[in-house]
């Protein structure tokens, strides 16, 4: 049993880096963490050129994921919130899934999957979006968690005059930047156990399916 966690955010070390993270932490198995940051992962460009392999031909680094989505039993992958829907890396990355769809090919069918987004008021718009490509591919979505990240505005300099950053977004004109009104996953313990509860779930009926297997063929 394998699990691939993925991390759509460009910001390594982050908020969804972190959450995927708990979940895999969780699973008492194998598992791999991915980071998509600085990685070039183009959109589908609808060539059609995985039609009949089931194989995408366009030259980037989704190339050298492949092997990883094709082999892993099950899939964390979380994507932050950009402008009310996961950013754009993560859509690329999961746009790809195409490659795995064509005359019923089945690579990533009855996979289970869990949907972890993080936005810096919510991270459910990401977290809808995930499930949709989950349920093109026939993956099977076991849950959700979704945190609260620090948006960028917070280190930007400008956070307190800014008429359309953060501070004036959530807080009153004139709030100043301390850590204390700086969003963080350890001030959410409910998203840090919803996602550990996760993993130990998907570790669970992992384990079930590969002792169903086990009496089937041994
Ligand atoms: C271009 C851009 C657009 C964003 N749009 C939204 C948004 O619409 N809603 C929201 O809740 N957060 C938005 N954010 C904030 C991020 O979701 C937030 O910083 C989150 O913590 C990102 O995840 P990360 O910490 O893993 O990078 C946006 C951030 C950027 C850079």
């Amino acid at each position: 049993m394998k699990v691939l966690g993925i991390s759509g955010s460009p910001r390594k070390d982050h908020s969804t880096d972190r959450l995927v993270k708990e979940v895999l932490n969780a699973i008492g198995g194998e598992t791999e963490f991915v980071s998509l940051a600085g990685k070039r992962i183009g959109p589908c460009i609808a060539c059609l050129g995985c039609i009949n392999d089931n194989t995408c031909k366009v030259s980037d680094e989704m190339q050298g994921l492949r092997q990883k989505i094709v082999e892993a039993d099950a899939y964390v992958i979380g994507a932050a919130n950009y402008y009310s829907m996961l950013n754009g890396l993560s859509h690329c990355f999961l746009e790809r899934f195409y490659q795995f769809r064509h005359q019923e090919g089945k690579a990533l069918a009855g996979k289970l999957g869990v949907a972890v987004g993080v936005g810096g008021s919510s991270g459910d718009k990401s977290v809808e979006n995930i499930k949709t490509f989950f349920d093109y591919n026939e993956i099977e979505c076991v849950g959700t968690v979704s945190g609260q990240g620090a948006a960028s505005c917070f280190s930007c300099g400008y956070c307190e005059t800014c008429k359309v950053g953060a501070v004036h977004m959530f807080f009153e004109p004139g709030t100043m930047v301390t850590p204390e009104i700086i969003p963080n996953l350890d001030k959410q313990p409910e998203a840090l156990m919803q996602a550990r509860s996760l993993g130990k779930m998907l570790g669970e009926r992992l384990r079930g399916i590969a002792d169903a297997k086990w009496e089937v063929t041994g």
